[in-house]
């Protein structure tokens, strides 16, 4: 049996990036498989939150999702310290990873920069955590975008040696499922960083909560280069800025990059970034409008993750007894 699991952190400002490298793949997703998403607020601390604006974001997100399209009558959407059964999970992993896997993670690299002495052990081990996350689960598929594909790696890597260790066919190894068309979406202020919640800029990522003339206003500013558009997507090497508008395009319209080039060959930028910002708000403007409305209704959307945690915790006890009797722990 096919099931998917994926996480997304609460931590506000969910944006175009996080729309198209995730929560639109997860949506088409649900057709074909049982699939469980989940708001990983015990993630979300790694880094300092503000415990009101956590819990406000925990809310905003999965009005994010639902405004998307995701079903929470067909999926599970859930808090992940509504179980408390992933951090379980995440220390008895955490005996069987060595520190050497680690140590190669490029995002505790990034995160903690020059200051390793004063990172705290959650950074470090926020990895476990995500291998805890799917394999609670035995979740065969994880969609995500480029930059987590080195974590799922280290999940099939923690999967592998937890059946191995035990001579047991336990964890499946979940497959990663990393979507084509912009899969990254960049910075509109800088080509080569990514989008993300975290940048200082607010004009450097679009929102979903934008409203259309925000939206418009980003797309406008965004940074470009003094040259007309090229035919083929090999004219937008060296062109980070250019790559990034049009794999937007391409992404927002669900066809690729060549027939944009095609499309807009020999245009400046001016009249293509209209049509980019007529695109954008078609499809982000209702999404936008419909996650406020959510918003405004807190108790259905407590319902909602009330409903979901209840649906992963029995999923999740169930593994995780197993887990115990296969590790030698004293079952309740
Ligand atoms: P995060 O906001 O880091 O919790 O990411 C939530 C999901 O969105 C993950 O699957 C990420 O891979 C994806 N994601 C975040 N930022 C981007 C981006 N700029 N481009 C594409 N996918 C992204
Ligand atoms: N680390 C992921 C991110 O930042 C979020 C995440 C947590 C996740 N647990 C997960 C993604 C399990 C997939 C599966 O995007």
């Amino acid at each position: 049996m096919n099931r998917i699991f994926s996480g997304i952190q609460p931590s506000g400002n969910l944006h175009l990036g996080n729309y198209l490298g995730a929560i639109r793949n997860w949506v088409s997703l649900q057709e074909s498989f049982e699939s469980i998403y989940c708001l990983v607020d015990l993630h979300a601390l790694t880094m300092p939150q503000d415990p009101d604006e956590l819990r406000g974001n925990v809310r905003e997100v999965t009005a994010g999702l639902i405004a998307a399209g995701i079903d929470p009558e067909r999926c599970i959407i859930f808090c992940q310290s509504a179980v408390p059964a992933h951090s379980e999970l995440a220390w008895l992993l955490g005996c069987l990873t060595p520190l050497g896997w680690l140590n190669r993670m490029t995002q505790f690299k990034d995160k903690a920069g020059d200051q390793r002495d004063s990172a705290g052990l959650g950074l470090y081990a926020y990895p476990v955590l995500m291998a805890a996350d799917i394999l609670l689960y035995k979740a065969t598929h994880v969609p995500v975008g480029e930059d987590q594909k080195q974590h799922l790696e280290l999940a099939r890597g923690i999967a592998g040696a937890f059946n191995r260790h035990y001579g047991i066919d336990f964890f499946p190894l979940p497959e990663p499922q990393i979507f084509g068309a912009a899969t990254r979406v960049m910075s509109l202020r800088d080509g080569r960083a990514k989008m993300s919640k975290s940048d200082r800029s607010d004009y450097s990522r679009i929102n979903l909560t934008d409203d259309a003339e925000t939206i418009a206003l980003k797309i406008r500013k965004a940074r470009t280069d003094p040259d007309p558009l090229p035919g083929t997507p090999e004219g937008l090497e060296g062109r980070p800025e250019a790559a990034n508008l049009i794999g937007i395009y391409a992404a927002l319209a669900e066809t690729t990059q060549k027939a944009v080039c095609a499309k807009f060959e020999g245009a400046m930028f001016s009249s293509f970034k209209s049509e980019l910002a007529d695109l954008a708000v078609s499809v982000l403007g209702p999404l936008g409008a419909e996650m406020k409305r959510l918003v405004s209704e807190p108790a259905y959307i407590e319902g909602v993750l009330q409903r979901g945690s209840e649906r992963a915790a029995e999923i999740a006890r169930h593994n995780l007894s197993q887990v115990h009797t296969v590790m030698g722990l004293m079952r309740e």
